[in-house]
């Protein structure tokens, strides 16, 4: 049976990004904008900026999606859009365009959760995923864990208590005096450093259940750079800091699986684009014999193609929406 076709709209956090799926689950069209340069001068995403942004650039982003994948707007089945967690204003823009071009084109709109999102974001452009699984999702706002039996059914095993993994790689790229978002730049310069430089804490590696913690870490590099000063190397604090937080991601991750009886592991979010995240998964799956699923690398940070994905499976299996409120603190 044909499937729908979808537009996928985000706007929850500082990248306008509008995606089209096709019938079979395929995206036809993928447009980010992104705002990393407006932000950077102030370290971290300013909320009125963003809104701002998102609202100059929403309907030339959508229009663009809409041209690569050469539908008319009459030709879409449903529109589905970000709801939330995220920036009210930014979450803002996109929920009232969209419900703004379902009203005009008389199509149904959908609110999709930006985390579900993420999780399923291994999945875009393939028809369907392969149940149960446990995923780790890894973003700049959100570490958690989850085993997940249905697309709708979810099992919160643990999620960080204070910072984030992404937020703890955006401070620490701070402290090394590299630029915003900082994950992708401490990727780059760990490359160059040794991961057993400095003994950096395992916060909760051993206790905690599935629950995560990275504050405790990036002081510790505070306390490190401060201590070693000038003769400290950067990329051998930048590997250690790494190291330490894929240690306990992995680890947390396969006593999940291997306690859930699960198969198949899943990561996403944007720290899942990271180099050394990514190998050691592969490895430590190997090895253990789960099967892995990780997104593309444009599909681990914000995009518009797993919104449209997971608005394409709810609109084909009948599953609904997660209502159309803006919800700054929506949970999975
Ligand atoms: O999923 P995302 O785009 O936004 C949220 O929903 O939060 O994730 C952004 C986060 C940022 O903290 C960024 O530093 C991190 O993902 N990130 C990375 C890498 N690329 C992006 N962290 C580590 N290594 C990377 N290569
Ligand atoms: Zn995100």
């Amino acid at each position: 049976m044909a499937g729908p076709w979808v537009l996928g709209i985000e706007s929850s956090c500082d990248d306008t990004a509008a995606a089209v799926v096709d019938p079979d689950g395929r995206i036809q069209g993928d447009v980010i904008s992104g705002q990393d340069a407006l932000h950077a001068d102030y370290g971290g995403v300013v909320p009125e900026l963003a809104s701002r942004e998102h609202l100059a650039h929403v309907r030339q982003v959508v229009e663009q999606a809409m041209a690569q994948a050469g539908v008319p707007l009459s030709k879409l089945d449903g529109i589905a859009v970000t709801v939330g967690p995220g920036l009210i204003g930014s979450l803002l823009v996109g929920v009232s365009f969209a419900r703004a071009l379902g009203f005009a084109s008389s199509k149904p709109v959908i609110g999709v959760n930006h985390l579900e999102g993420h999780m399923f974001a291994p999945f875009v452009g393939s028809p369907e995923p392969e149940f149960p699984f446990v995923a780790l999702v890894v973003s700049g706002g959100h570490t958690s864990l989850y085993v997940v039996e249905a697309l709708g059914r979810y099992r919160v095993l643990g999620a960080t208590r204070d910072d984030a993994a992404g937020e703890a790689f955006d401070k620490v790229a701070k402290l090394l005096g590299l630029g915003y978002p900082g994950g992708a730049h401490v990727d780059r310069l760990a490359r160059d450093g040794n991961p057993g430089a400095v003994a950096f804490p395992r916060a909760m590696l051993a206790k905690g259940g599935y629950d995560f913690s990275f504050s405790g870490l990036k002081t510790a590099v505070r306390y490190h750079l401060e201590r070693a000063g000038a003769t400290v190397a950067h990329a051998d604090v930048a590997a250690s800091f790494q190291e330490a937080v894929v240690d306990v991601l992995v680890a947390k991750t396969l006593k999940a699986a291997n306690e859930y009886r699960v198969a198949r592991i899943l990561v996403s979010g944007g720290v899942a684009a990271n180099t050394v995240l990514r190998q050691r998964f592969e490895g430590a799956c190997r090895r253990a014999g789960y099967r892995l699923a990780v997104p593309a690398a444009r599909f681990c940070t914000d995009n518009g193609a797993m919104i449209g994905w997971v608005g394409w499976q709810r609109i084909k299996h009948g599953l609904g929406s997660t209502g159309l409120c803006v919800r700054p603190r929506l949970a999975l």
